[in-house]
Formats: C-alpha cells, structure tokens, sequence
C-alpha cells in the first residue's frame, strides 16, 4: 500500500505518517529528510546553488541512505549518520532554496521512487507525493492547519529542546518557507487531486488519526 501524506511544515503530518505507518506495518518515508541531507552536503562542501555543474558533481556523487528502524527514518549521507544534523539551523535556512532546484527535485524525486518500490509499501511524508513522486497512491492526504498554530506548534517543540525564540521569529521563518514552497516553479506545495484535505488546526494527534484511518478503512 502507498499512502501520500503533503502539507506545510507544522501540520502534523510527520508524526501522523509515523503513527500510520505503524499502525499499517508498511515503511515510513520521510522525502523532507532526503532534501535536507543533500542540502547538509551543499552546505559543507559550499557550493553555491545557482553553479548548475557543481550540483550536478555533487549529486553524482551523493549517497542518500534512509533506514527505517521502526516508524521513524535514520538518515545516512555518504556513509555517515547525521539524523540529528539534517535538522540544524543551517539546513533549516537552507533547504527550501535547495529544493527549488529542478535537477534537485528530479535527483530525490527518482530515490524516492525506488525506496518505495523496493521496499513493496510506504507512508510517504512530504509536500509533492500526491502531485509527483507518487501520482497513483493508494490514499492521498493534504493536512493544513493556520500559520498561527503552526508557529505554536513549532514554537512549543523549539521550547522542548531548550531553545526559546521570538514568537514573530518563529512565525516569520514559517511564512517564508511556505512561500518558497507553494511558489516554486517545480512542483510547488499543493492539494493533490483526490486528496484527502484535513484541517488540524483544533485537532488533537489522536483525531486526526481517527480521521485518517477511519477514511481508509471506509474505502479501502
Ligand atoms: O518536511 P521538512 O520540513 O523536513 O522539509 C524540508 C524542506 O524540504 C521543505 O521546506 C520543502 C522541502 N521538501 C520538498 O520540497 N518536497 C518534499 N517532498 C519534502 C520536502
């Protein structure tokens, strides 16, 4: 079974594409993680993102490995584990710029074809499986939720691990990488056609999961 989970960051979807997975005993597959491992290695190796034939060395010689212990995704780039590095501040200013990039998108889009495949079923976690990585899915889902709680949500796991920012900080980086994304010109941040639209915005983890298993079981 191949399941789409899109939307903006903040939505909820990671979590719930983990749970679902889970809950389903197929693979999670977290296409966000892919973009920011490639952006870690432009990052380090200071590559300017407008040298279209630096990229493409790059990418030849990039190893992406996911590895999938159990409903989350250990991330390797070239041999080594940065699961924790690929959420750095740097990655974050970064990644969207990088994911802009058509011969980027061409580049993970066909990795994450092939993990799917080989591994026979996945809960894909991204912002293009329903529109381009994954057009026939089993199930589509869009989860959106306001710029407002989103902020809230990012502001609060921020919190968690001990980093207080400004709320107008938080909300700012938010809204650009929402405009970055849903503007790109190569697959940009959409409602995939049959996608399941769930607003989350007042929703509790576990109702958007009774959502979303409750509209598969109906029409599975
Ligand atoms: O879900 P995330 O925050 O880890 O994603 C990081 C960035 O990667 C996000 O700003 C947009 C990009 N991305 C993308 O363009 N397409 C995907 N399928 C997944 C992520």
């Amino acid at each position: 079974m191949y399941i789409a989970i899109d939307g903006p960051a903040g939505a909820g979807k990671s979590t719930i594409a983990k749970m679902l997975a889970l809950n389903l005993g197929v693979n999670y597959l977290d296409t966000g993680a892919m973009y920011r491992a490639i952006t870690l290695k432009i990052v380090r190796e200071n590559i300017s993102i407008s040298d279209e034939k630096s990229l493409q060395d790059l990418l030849n010689n990039a190893s992406i490995e996911l590895v999938e212990p159990l409903g989350a995704n250990q991330v390797l780039l070239d041999g080594e584990d940065v699961t924790e590095e690929i959420r750095d501040a740097e990655v974050n200013r970064w990644v969207s710029q990088v994911s802009r990039i058509k011969l980027i998108r061409e580049a993970m889009v066909k990795k994450q074809r092939e993990l799917a495949m080989k591994w026979g079923g996945a809960v894909m976690d991204g912002r293009d499986i329903g529109t381009c990585v994954l057009t026939d899915a089993t199930f589509k889902f869009y989860l959106d939720a306001s710029t407002e709680e989103r902020t809230r949500r990012r502001w609060q796991e921020l919190k968690d691990k001990g980093k207080e920012l400004p709320w107008e900080e938080v909300y700012k980086t938010i809204v650009d990488r929402d405009n970055i994304d849903q503007n790109r010109s190569v697959s940009p941040l959409e409602v995939a056609p049959g996608a399941v639209v769930i607003d989350t915005t007042h929703l509790s983890i576990e109702e958007v999961m009774q959502k979303v298993t409750g509209y598969i079981k109906e029409n599975g």
